[in-house]
């Protein structure tokens, strides 16, 4: 265990969803762990006045609401005892001189001083703006920390220009960008996995694997953030972030150590390897759809351009990409990468094909797959060919299925993974800028060509699997959408 310095988180949109679900119930979960230290304290900053006891009462609502079997009243105390509130309404120009007022009471807040920005992205280069401009992001004696919530940019050309104001007044050492996948165990077992293993990474190659496929698929529409969804898309929201970073643990090179340095170092190299995507080939190379009305688990759902109320958009809630990575290791080995709401199935996964045996037996036998399941389900499965016991020559596929978790494991949100690194200083499982700038430069040009074309979008009824349209991107007639349907039934 690190040892960590005492120090005070600011959170700005402390009464926002993503404080109010992930963060403070994450702090509290830390809290019960032991792993925050004795001096800490969380000054929560908003833009209406609330008096102390309020916010304590607002907080104690969200633990109450994530935790309903109930909580350590012990740990509550403590827990509760590090909160205060801080008002800084957007109308008042001395706001940022007052935070620094209230934060030099040593007393109370410890001077290292970590900032969470969960606020509009639009926000972000201001806030940071005037941190500085009252000296409260400069780094002498203590530390000073700066988490900028996803998405870093909407393209690439403004993660650039967000990039440069705040380098105006922040260290790349200080600036902790968050893609909170980065934060799921599953998610690093990926690295560990491939190698801490010596039966895998000589078979992870052109020589032996046909394609991948990178897939991100939830059951959940869009919800209350129509607005949001709209000016974003799937392709920004998912692809650009969360699908991409999976991909970069999946087909980087091993690191030299696993330093924060070297693990993004390699993943910067693979990213920037993948090849753009052809302009004149787009529709050979990337698809996209929209949920329509449907059933999901067996209640019926209304449209995306329903939800929207506005039938002219064309922004996508399913998106699928084929790419290439144009190093020695993966040289020919399509990538299909695609994500989606309202699908028939939650299902975060890897599923590796691997090349036609040598033996075929001429009975539709099946290639062999791996496959890392992320969530819902955290395992590890390879499918192989086996003799069906009898008189005939004939095989078969079994599975061998492992549960990478298993009972009495600890079950800690991502969240809370990054908050302890983000108070420990270590930003290995924060993005650096390299890693943005290379995922904007890829998506984009596919963003502004769909962006363009205003055609009707292909539909798809929500609650139902992979649009057949969506088999263009394809380079092989035998290759499809491998779903997590268990062996015996139809996986194709
Ligand atoms: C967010 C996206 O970054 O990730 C959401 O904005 C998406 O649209 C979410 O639903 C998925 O995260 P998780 O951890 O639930 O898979």
């Amino acid at each position: 265990m690190k040892v960590i310095d005492p120090c005070t988180l600011v959170l700005f949109g402390a009464s926002g969803n993503l404080s109010r679900i992930k963060l403070m119930p994450g702090l509290f979960r830390l809290d019960q762990a032991g792993r925050l230290p004795e001096k800490m304290t969380i000054l929560s900053v908003g833009r209406s006045q609330v008096s102390r006891e309020d916010w304590l009462a607002d907080i104690k609502g969200m633990l109450d609401a994530k935790f309903p079997k109930g909580y350590d009243q012990a740990v509550f105390k403590r827990f509760i005892a590090r909160h205060q509130y801080h008002a800084n309404p957007p109308e008042d120009k001395d706001a940022f001189n007052r935070l620094k007022a209230t934060l030099s009471n040593e007393a109370v807040f410890p001077q290292n001083l970590a900032y969470f920005l969960s606020v509009r992205p639009s926000d972000f280069a201001t806030i940071v703006e005037q941190l500085a401009a009252v000296g409260l992001t400069q780094e002498d004696k203590y530390w000073r920390r700066v988490v900028v919530e996803k998405p870093f940019g909407t393209d690439l050309k403004s993660a650039q220009q967000l990039q440069s104001s705040i380098t105006k007044h922040l260290k790349e050492s200080q600036i902790y960008r968050i893609d909170h996948y980065l934060g799921k165990s599953a998610l690093q077992n990926i690295m560990l996995q491939r190698f801490a293993n010596a039966v895998l990474e000589p078979l992870w190659n052109n020589q032996h694997i046909d394609h991948v496929q990178i897939t991100n698929t939830e059951q959940l529409g869009v919800g209350e953030r129509t607005q949001f969804y709209d000016a974003t898309g799937a392709l920004r929201d998912m692809i650009q972030s969360h699908v991409l970073q999976t991909l970069a643990l999946t087909a980087m090179e091993q690191p030299a150590s696993l330093s924060p340095d070297d693990i993004r170092a390699e993943k910067i190299k693979v990213l920037e390897a993948i090849r753009p995507i052809p302009a004149n080939e787009l529709e050979k190379h990337a698809f996209r759809a929209q949920y329509s009305a449907g059933e999901v688990k067996v209640e019926k759902v209304p449209g995306y351009l329903e939800e929207l109320g506005d039938s002219s958009s064309v922004v996508e809630t399913y998106a699928a990409l084929k790419l290439f990575i144009d190093n020695p290791r993966w040289k020919g080995v399509p990538f299909y990468i695609r994500t989606a709401k309202r699908l028939h199935e939650a299902d975060t996964r890897i599923s590796v094909r691997f090349k036609q045996a040598p033996l075929q037996l001429g009975n539709g036998q099946d290639q062999n797959w791996l496959i890392i399941g992320i969530q819902p389900r955290e395992c590890i499965k390879l499918e192989i060919q086996s003799k069906i016991p009898g008189l005939d020559i004939a095989t078969r596929t079994i599975q061998l299925d492992a549960a990478n978790r298993q009972e009495g494991d600890e079950s800690i949100d991502a969240y809370e993974a990054l908050l302890l690194n983000l108070m420990e200083g270590d930003n290995s499982l924060y993005l650096h800028i390299s890693e943005v700038e290379a995922q904007w430069r890829l998506v984009d040009p596919v963003i502004e060509t769909w962006a363009k074309d205003r055609k009707p979008v292909h539909q798809y009824p929500a609650g139902s699997s992979d649009p057949e349209a969506s088999k263009v991107i394809f380079e092989q007639e035998d290759q499809f959408w491998r779903y997590s349907i268990e062996l015996g039934g139809d996986h194709k």
